[in-house]
């Protein structure tokens, strides 16, 4: 009598892999959140350095990159996918639900509203890429949370080469970085949103320059908090005792096969 019990619950759980997919490396700090959040959830992870950097390519061509990304993981038989990418997420996840309507996706985009709530001064600045910018997701997250305070968006592009090439530290990417923070700390920001999943990866860097003079806006554990949210309401959670996870890395060179 007593094996029937646990069956109905172990049959509903579900030990296919998580999807995720970047650009590059910045998305493993949503990885890496998840991980904590729910360790026993195996998964797949695509640094697709090969199309890096995403943010300044036309929305159509993230699409067909995104796309491609997407079909790889389900071919890796993953149950949910999360785009941790700002910008794929602005130019693609439309399309993407609408195109695989039976996986569920979780997206990136800027923390402002989080950040508009918080700030004092009423001066919030968004480091992202320009992808992400001028994506719907973000003018209507603007808009619509932002009424009252004065959002000032900085294009960051060169922080992602940096984190690419794993330079976060030192006297150069100092220099980079804080040609970017200066300005927004000039024009009174208090909260500064890391709207790209590279930034987070140079936060030691940024608090050290911020030096206490602004909030840093980071959203990976509610983003990851949030993924685990979804796979227990569809009831697709995990149970694996020793959950796998996959690292591919797309060919930067490579005009055939994209991976490795
Ligand atoms: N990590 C990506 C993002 O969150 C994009 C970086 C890039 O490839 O430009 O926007």
């Amino acid at each position: 009598m007593l094996s029937d019990m646990p069956s109905t619950r172990r049959d509903a759980r579900d030990n296919r892999p998580v999807g995720f997919f970047d650009s590059g490396l910045g998305g493993l700090c949503i990885l890496e959140a998840f991980k904590r959040e729910c360790p026993a959830e195996s998964t797949v992870y695509i640094a697709d350095s090969r199309h890096c950097p995403y943010g300044n390519r036309p929305a159509e061509e993230i699409v067909r990159i995104s796309r491609a990304n997407v079909e790889f993981l389900l071919g890796r038989n993953c149950k949910m996918i999360v785009v941790a990418c700002n910008t794929a997420t602005a130019a693609a996840i439309d399309v993407l639900r609408k195109e695989f309507p039976s996986i569920p996706f979780i997206g990136l985009e800027p923390a402002v509203k989080p950040a508009a709530l918080k700030s004092k001064s009423g001066v919030v600045g968004v480091l992202a890429t320009a992808g992400t910018f001028s994506g719907r997701l973000y003018r209507e997250t603007s808009a619509r949370f932002a009424k009252d305070v004065t959002v000032i968006a900085a294009v960051a592009d060169e922080f992602v080469t940096l984190v690419e090439r794993g330079e976060t530290s030192g006297r150069r990417a100092e220099r980079i970085v804080r040609s970017r923070l200066e300005p927004l700390f000039a024009a009174g920001a208090d909260n500064i949103v890391l709207g790209c999943t590279h930034f987070p990866h140079l936060k030691p860097l940024i608090e050290k320059i911020t030096a206490g003079r602004a909030e840093i806006e980071d959203p990976s554990e509610a983003v990851a908090r949030q993924a685990g949210r979804v796979l227990r309401e569809r009831g697709i959670l995990g149970d694996n005792e020793e959950p796998t996870h996959e690292f591919i890395r797309t060919k930067e060179d490579d005009d055939g096969e994209t991976r490795d």
